[in-house]
């Protein structure tokens, strides 16, 4: 394996034309064996790694590479009898009648569309600060107010100071667990008894896109709060731990009605190999497993390396890591970029802290090298 420095151009486009040769093949082979249960290393482009967007380095299942070489000569086709067979399997999975499930072009289509549903009505959304802006934004840009409550000194949400911002003029709450950028997750039995509670009042969106990378999904997961029939939507996506982010396919469940009035604004199409993708994904537990603990080792070597430098950080557990630089993180990007690491976008007000995302192994070596060289400096 080359670290990721010392490929140079040449043996990248080498590197990249193998396996570019390798996709057109690949239906053929296909049919004689079964995939392999870790996909080839993509290799690592010169120029700086990026790890600033929360991508999957380890890409989608070989399944789902292989189903969707399967389908490209049917590209000229609208997806519009392949996205019913999605809809119906993920209704299957997450326990509701199909009637719950919206597909969307990546789960930001849902976040979007949820956020200009509400949002006309013109009256508040309360959400954490930092936190992940696309839902709230949609309804500020509608005329909404966006009520934000700062997180805890663990960067967890603030639960209590939420359900006291709850008034009249709020028309949605929105949650994101784990959060972005802290990567902090809720006590579940406090989310759900928080959410019970406000979904009384007004709707509740729990955006669960990080869920899956977390140690326990199932004992943190809401969707039994929309089966138990509360007014609370839960967006997924196919971005992160499925390693689709480039096919934008994502879902909400959510109550049969609101699923009617989103419906109402949105494209009314997903992607056709994003739909093909997703799909076979699903059929592959085992990739989605194994890509799960890679996370996880490259979330706790990066905090071992922080650890190294007496670093604070917030217990992630999404793919990224959220620590505190000790200088301006203005600063510490250029840093770390003149090292050949693009972190991510500042997160006001914690204008000390940096959100690093986890990136393959040898992405994450030319990071730790960056790393233990700019937090010694
Ligand atoms: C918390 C959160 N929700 C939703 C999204 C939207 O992702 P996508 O539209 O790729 O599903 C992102 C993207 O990074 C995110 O961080």
């Amino acid at each position: 394996m080359h670290s990721p420095t010392s490929l140079n151009r040449r043996q990248w486009l080498k590197a990249t034309g193998a396996a570019l040769a390798g996709l057109t093949l690949a239906p053929r082979i296909a049919l004689r064996a079964e995939p392999a249960p870790n996909a080839t290393p993509v290799p690592v482009p010169p120029g700086p790694v990026q790890l600033c967007w929360n991508e999957n380095p380890f890409g989608p299942s070989p399944r789902a590479i292989e189903a969707m070489q399967r389908e490209v000569p049917r590209v000229h086709r609208y997806p519009f009898n392949l996205t019913p067979e999605l809809v119906k399997r993920l209704a299957a999975k997450e326990g509701v009648s199909t009637d719950h499930i919206v597909a969307g072009v990546g789960s930001g289509e849902i976040l979007e569309t949820y956020g200009v549903y509400l949002g006309r009505q013109r009256g508040e959304v309360i959400t954490a600060s930092p936190g992940y802006m696309q839902m709230t934004d949609a309804m500020q840009r509608m005329g909404s107010r966006v009520v934000s409550v700062p997180l805890n000194d663990r960067l967890e949400y603030d639960l209590e100071a939420m359900a006291a911002k709850i008034t009249p003029e709020t028309k949605a709450v929105y949650i994101c667990n784990p959060n972005n950028p802290s990567g902090t997750i809720v006590e579940p039995a406090r989310l759900r008894a928080f959410a019970i509670a406000a979904a009384k009042k007004v709707p509740v969106f729990i955006d669960e896109a990080y869920l899956q990378c977390s140690d326990h999904f199932a004992a943190n997961t809401m969707v039994g709060l929309v089966r138990e029939g509360h007014n609370v939507t839960v967006a997924r996506t196919f971005s992160k731990l499925y390693g689709l982010a480039g096919q934008r396919m994502g879902y909400g469940i959510m109550p049969p009605e609101m699923a009617k009035g989103l419906r109402e604004f949105m494209n009314g199409s997903v992607n056709l190999l994003g739909v093909v993708g997703a799909l076979a994904s699903l059929e592959d537990p085992t990739y989605v497993e194994a890509t799960r603990r890679k996370i996880k080792a490259g979330r706790d070597a990066l905090i071992a390396v922080l650890q190294e430098h007496g670093r604070k950080y917030a217990e992630p557990q999404g793919n990224f890591v959220f620590f505190h630089t000790g200088i301006p993180i203005t600063e510490f990007s250029q840093r770390m970029r003149a090292e050949n690491v693009i972190v991510a976008r500042p997160f006001a007000p914690l204008t000390e802290w940096c959100r690093i995302s986890i990136g393959s192994p040898e992405e994450m070596a030319v990071c730790h090298a960056a790393l233990r060289k700019v937090l010694s400096a």
